[in-house]
């Protein structure tokens, strides 16, 4: 019996637990139907047909197209049939009037009829604009069909954007965030942007800190490393590794944090409670100038090297790195006698030139929070991240040097953890307003394997955590790489949503393939042909894995592609003037002022 219908395929022939062969009848109505004006492709890949079974419909994808029916062997002389033959695996089931489920509870049986999908069904299964979905793009079929994704999800169940390089990952990410500020008045997003280009998207639509921005500057205190983090910082001492110089090291640390306990501005901290760990701001200078005056001091005296004994010449100054001067002490068993206290020797001349250079300074000069002339504690910092007005905030690395990649992530991210599951149960952050970190070039510090040399698993570490136990505390985050077979396995194991763009390498393929949900590989199959700004959206966020095309966000990311042709076109003139500022800026690490 054919059905008269135009969107009548076929009929099942084979059914295997997920996986239904279809034969497409030889009569059907029409080979590309057009139904409400639009034409359909019959047996495209990646497309959907359905099983109206009763009041149920099961719906699957298509995901392999043959002339030859899977489980018969065909004679040589035998009619070509065409592509009549598709494999399709089932994705989900809607009953009567109800909402599209994913998973199916019954299968379709032999001679069961197979329909096309028309773009109304995609309606019903993507729902219209409802308050838990925002839209990602439109069908890649359709420009009329909205693509949305449970809001809910991709925040808090994580989510990653691949896609080779200039395939419209940026825009992509740029999209997604303008879409959220838009629908959500009280949303709150924290982009890690190691290249500094977003800013030139949200123009005056965000908040930014930058490396020595005088306006605006990016401050990551070193306070807010742990023993281990601080000590490997700043005198490479490994984990585990207690010599005396590490415990008298631990000791002065500790020492300095109570000296600032009762004057911390947000609220004085039992002492009880202090650790090396304990984020307290501390003096480091007067860590360098206090060890280093113990270490060279000389004194009048063979034994009693107490103060009042000290041949000192001047006194020093700790807050601008000099350091006291003392007599030389004698080669002989003479006064001036050396200091007996060398346990530091190792260290204190590593601590001088990590405080000398001026690259750390985003670690070293924030403003001492615990100074009566400085209003200002940590919370203050906190805040400026994740309570401005604009939502959004964009933590700029790009002055950072590439060393410091790593440590600086792991400190934003484990601050940022620490506070929403601190502050899990207040009305104003943690459950009750939620965050999402978005981590872009995430494959440059989130590696799978420590191989790089500047790479020690700080960031990894603190973002894995985030992926492992976020949700609870309401943090989520969106990581987003030209590089996924490069990703933290944690990482990938926990991402919920994947948006995949072009991506061309097989090993990037392949990895994408086992980190996405089962029997999308038909879907997957397709990411080296996809076009830029097309998507393959798959995961907890979407009812049904679809091909999505991403509009073109304005403003833009600022990673344009020069234009070659055009500008080898024009003839430059050699000028005295250029590249001075050029220079400068290298220098400074700062860009050019432009009049
Ligand atoms: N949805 C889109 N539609 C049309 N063109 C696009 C789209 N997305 C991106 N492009 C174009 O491709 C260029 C590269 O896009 P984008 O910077 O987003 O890629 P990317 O994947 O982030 O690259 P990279 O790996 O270098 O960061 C853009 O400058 C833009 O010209
Ligand atoms: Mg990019």
């Amino acid at each position: 019996m054919m059905s008269k219908d135009i969107t009548y395929l076929g009929k099942v022939i084979n059914v295997n637990s997920g996986n239904v062969e279809v034969e497409i009848a030889k009569e059907i109505p029409s080979a590309a139907p057009i139904i409400e004006g639009r034409l359909y492709r019959i047996g495209q890949i990646g497309t959907f047909v359905k099983f109206p079974i009763g009041s149920l419909t099961l719906y699957g994808l298509v995901s392999s197209v043959s002339n030859t029916p899977s489980n018969i062997e065909v004679l040589p002389n035998e009619p070509n049939y065409g592509s009549r033959f598709l494999q399709v695996q089932l994705i989900g089931e809607k009953l009567g009037n109800e909402k599209f489920e994913k998973g199916v509870g019954t299968f379709p049986t032999i001679n069961d009829q197979v329909h096309l999908v028309t773009e109304e069904d995609l309606k019903l299964i993507y729902g219209g604009k409802s308050e838990g979905f925002i839209e990602i793009g439109k069908h890649s079929s359709s420009d009329n069909l909205s693509v949305y994704v449970d809001t809910h999800n991709l925040i808090l169940r994580h989510s990653a954007v691949l896609g080779s390089t200039g395939s419209g990952k940026s825009n992509t990410v740029a999209y997604i965030i303008k879409r959220v500020l838009n629908d959500y008045k009280g949303s709150r997003l924290v982009l890690i942007d190691t290249h500094g280009e977003y800013s030139s998207a949200f123009k005056g639509a965000a908040q930014v800190f930058r490396i020595n921005d005088k306006k605006s500057p990016l401050n990551i205190p070193f306070w807010t490393m742990t023993f281990d983090e601080l000590s490997f910082f700043l005198v490479g001492r490994k984990e585990g590794q207690e010599k005396p110089e590490d415990k008298q090291l631990r000791a002065k640390i500790i020492e300095l944090k109570r000296l600032n306990a009762s004057k911390l501005k947000s609220g004085k901290v039992d002492l009880d409670y202090i650790t090396a760990d304990s984020p307290i701001p501390f003096d480091i200078k007067k860590l360098w100038f206090d060890f280093d005056r113990e270490l060279n001091a000389t004194y009048n005296h063979a034994s009693d090297h107490t103060k009042a004994n000290e041949m000192l010449l001047d006194k020093g100054d700790a807050s601008q790195l000099k350091p006291a001067k003392f007599e030389p002490h004698s080669p002989n068993n003479t006064a001036p006698y050396k200091s007996k206290k060398q346990t530091m020797y190792p260290y204190i001349g590593k601590i001088y030139s990590r405080l000398k250079d001026s690259r750390y300074g985003f670690m070293f000069n924030p403003t001492d929070y615990y100074d009566s002339s400085s209003p200002n504690d940590i919370d203050h910092l906190l805040r400026s991240w994740v309570e401005n007005e604009n939502r959004l905030t964009i933590l700029d690395l790009k002055g950072i040097p590439f060393e410091l990649i790593d440590i600086s992530v792991g400190l934003i991210s484990r601050f940022l953890y620490d506070s929403m599951y601190w502050g899990r149960f207040e009305e104003y952050t943690g459950r009750n307003r939620p965050l999402l970190m978005v981590y872009e070039e995430a494959h440059s510090y989130l590696p799978r394997t420590e191989r790089s040399a500047h790479v020690y698993g700080y960031a990894r570490k603190a973002v894995e955590k985030i992926f492992k136990e976020g949700r609870k505390f309401g943090i989520g985050a969106m990581v987003i790489t030209q590089r996924p077979s490069e990703i933290s396995e944690t990482i990938l194991a926990q991402v919920g949503t994947f948006v995949a763009l072009r991506l061309t390498n097989s090993g990037d393929k392949g990895t994408v393939q086992s980190s996405a949900p089962n029997n999308m590989n038909s879907l997957i199959e397709l990411l080296p042909s996809l076009r830029i700004g097309e998507a393959i959206v798959v995961g907890e966020a979407i009812n049904i894995p679809s091909r999505v095309r991403v509009k073109l966000v304005e403003p833009r990311p600022s990673s344009n592609d020069p234009e070659v042709v055009k500008s080898w076109k024009k003839e430059f003139k050699p000028s005295k003037e250029n590249y001075k500022q050029v220079v400068t800026a290298i220098r400074e690490q700062k860009p050019i002022n432009k009049k």
